[in-house]
């Protein structure tokens, strides 16, 4: 087999996110996010495991910028957290925040590394959560101020921006079934989480339309579902069907065409009528992007179930935690998950790259012209270092293979992408797994704070300064 040779420029990179590395969670005027809060509460996340120091990047990131430098990567994707650079999720500036990302940037900029930078990555405000959170319309209002406050700061050194992360995961994890910060578990609110979202990704992005230079690009960061039925009856294909509503249509319906599908508000009218949308904010969510970010990890295969309202809750096999609340509102009793058969990785999640060469495709197809990034894909494994610290992870390397195969594959297909960033650069905090899910290609001692690249570092970074994929 020949070396799958991408695209001169395509951008290889790493991703991370503000709470999951930076630690230092109550220095130079950083208040408590939702994630501070909920990973503090008893029994939200294993072992109790919460951000506080995580990998010490806040004060560590020249280090970390020398590791990517070393690396050759040429991108990395980083979020700001809100709390540190305006405190209270409204009104001045935290300026020790603000020189934190800038100083930051301008390490990645002498390295010769793109940043690409996030404005929301799950860690809202406590204040904006004690005022009602996404559930609430006046988030999105704040969160549109917030995007101006850090384009003012950055716009002049930063080009590529993405306004949300997964905004899935915010209303339906933390509103939802509430493994997610803040945890609470109302479908209702879940819904009106999700709407908020799209008119806070809108409001943001006019925002910085407004502040930042013509040739800045503002993009969205989505992890769309690859939904297969399980079978090809007619029952089962309108499983998915209602399952790509929930999961994706929610959100590229608003930003990308301005509408929420019928469909959609058909299978969820016993939830909510949906009269949280007011006039103006479909318009307002539709904004022109000038990249949309696609996040994959794995496939859901779905099928239908008979609604029974007294039996037990149907099989929830979607990689999306252990919580007796569904993140599925309207779905929960009618749909049911199945683990498709095959290799998994240390997540429970199957590997199935097709679904990321489908997924280009169809965002090639919604949003024609409009160049695409993979902004996350990866997979978490048991690494540990040898007796000679070393630590190898064959397994990281086949699953990045493969999946950069299948970008290669779309690619030739002709979809129009420009970069892959790789989750994780290093070792960090998994949310509610807390920090025994390892997904960095450079593995972190938590305890010491030492950073060890591993095999697949080695191996991405041939692949990053060739631009070929070698077989494997
Ligand atoms: C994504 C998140 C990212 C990380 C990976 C494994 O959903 O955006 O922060 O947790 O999953």
């Amino acid at each position: 087999v020949a070396d799958l040779r991408f695209p001169p420029g395509f951008m290889w990179g790493s991703s991370t996110s503000s709470y999951q590395i930076e630690g230092a969670a109550a220095e130079d005027g950083r208040t408590p996010s939702i994630w501070d809060t909920f990973s503090h509460t008893p029994g939200r996340t294993e072992g109790g495991d919460t951000g506080d120091v995580a990998c010490d990047h806040y004060h560590r990131f020249r280090d970390d910028v020398a590791l990517m430098s070393q690396l050759g990567l040429g991108g990395y994707r980083f979020s700001v957290s809100w709390s540190r650079v305006q405190p209270t999720g409204r009104g001045p500036a935290e300026q020790r925040g603000l020189d934190f990302y800038r100083s930051l940037t301008d390490e990645l900029l002498e390295a010769g590394i793109t940043p690409v930078l996030t404005l929301y990555h799950w860690d809202l405000p406590q204040e904006l959560e004690d005022a009602g959170g996404w559930p609430e319309r006046d988030t999105a209002l704040r969160f549109a101020d917030y995007a101006r406050l850090v384009a003012d700061a950055l716009g002049d050194r930063i080009k590529l921006w993405t306004t949300l992360n997964e905004p899935w995961c915010s209303a339906f994890l933390g509103y939802g079934s509430g493994v997610h910060a803040p945890g609470r578990t109302d479908p209702a609110d879940a819904l009106r989480a999700a709407h908020h979202l799209n008119l806070a990704h809108g409001l943001a992005t006019q925002s910085l339309r407004d502040v930042l230079p013509a040739s800045a690009e503002v993009m969205i960061s989505l992890n769309p579902a690859a939904v297969r039925p399980r079978s090809d009856s007619a029952e089962d294909r309108d499983a998915a069907r209602r399952i790509d509503a929930l999961a994706t249509r929610v959100f590229t319906g608003p930003m990308l065409h301005g509408r929420y599908d019928e469909d959609l508000l058909a299978d969820t009218a016993r939830i909510t009528d949906w009269s949280f949308v007011q006039d103006g904010d479909l318009a307002a969510a539709h904004q022109p992007l000038d990249g949309i970010c696609v996040n994959y990890y794995t496939p859901s295969v779905v099928s239908a179930v008979e609604p029974d309202e007294d039996g037990p809750a149907p099989e929830r096999r979607d990689g999306h935690g252990a919580s007796e609340h569904s993140p599925w509102p309207g779905a929960d009793r009618v749909v049911a998950f199945h683990q498709p058969p095959g290799e998994q990785t240390a997540m429970g999640w199957s590997i199935d790259s097709g679904g990321l060469t489908e997924l280009l495709h169809r965002f090639h197809r919604e949003a024609p012209g409009v160049p695409l990034y993979i902004t996350e894909n990866g997979a978490a494994y048991a690494d540990e270092p040898d007796s000679e610290g070393r630590v190898h992870d064959p397994d990281r390397i086949a699953y990045v293979h493969e999946h950069l195969a299948a970008v290669h594959r779309a690619v030739e297909e002709g979809v129009d992408v420009r970069g892959y960033f790789l989750w994780s650069l290093m070792d960090n905090f998994e949310w509610a797994y807390g920090y025994g899910k390892r997904f960095g290609i450079v593995h972190v001692d938590f305890a010491t704070q030492v950073r060890t690249p591993k095999s697949s570092a080695h191996w991405y970074a041939d692949v990053a300064r060739t631009g070929r994929l070698p077989a494997l």
